[in-house]
């Protein structure tokens, strides 16, 4: 009850905060915060984000990504997302990403609508309805 009002809660500040949302300071800091270990276009310490909207979560070709997050069955849209960012280890335990890098919502916001933009093209990754690999 209080997880699902919780959820709630998040999904109905993303859509509130979604108008205030800024692509821009969400490059700046996915260059600062994310850049160090992710592309949008290349596999490196963290998988790649191309077409990561719709993507299941661990999916990426060529990437080794923890049990975990392979078998959490996560769909990526915004809401997942923001609890991602804001807490991976409370997401999915036992997942290989696990710093919390944004934990401020305004950042997750803004990240997100980076993302939005940047992670689009050609989808590398399993659709939702994929099985898991
Ligand atoms: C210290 C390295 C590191 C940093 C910094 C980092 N990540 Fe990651 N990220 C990873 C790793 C490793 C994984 C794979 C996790 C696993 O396999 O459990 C991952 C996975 C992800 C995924 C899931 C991708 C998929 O294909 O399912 C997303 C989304 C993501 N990171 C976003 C971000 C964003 C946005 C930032 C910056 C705020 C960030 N990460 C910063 C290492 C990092």
């Amino acid at each position: 009850m209080r997880l699902s009002l919780l959820a709630a809660v998040i999904a109905l500040a993303c859509v509130t905060a979604a108008p205030g949302a800024d692509p821009a300071r969400g490059k700046a800091l996915y260059d600062a915060r994310c850049g160090g270990c992710h592309t949008i276009a290349e596999n490196g310490p963290g998988p790649r984000h191309q077409g990561l909207f719709g993507c299941r979560a661990g999916t990426q070709p060529g990437y080794a990504y923890s049990e975990a997050l392979r078998v959490s069955g996560i769909v990526w849209n915004d809401a997942m997302l923001d609890r991602w960012l804001a807490d991976p280890n409370a997401l999915v335990p036992g997942n290989a990403m696990v710093v919390q890098l944004a934990p401020l919502a305004t950042e997750r916001v803004d990240l997100i609508a980076f993302l939005r933009t940047a992670a689009q093209g050609p989808r590398t990754c399993r659709r939702s309805n994929a099985p898991t690999p």
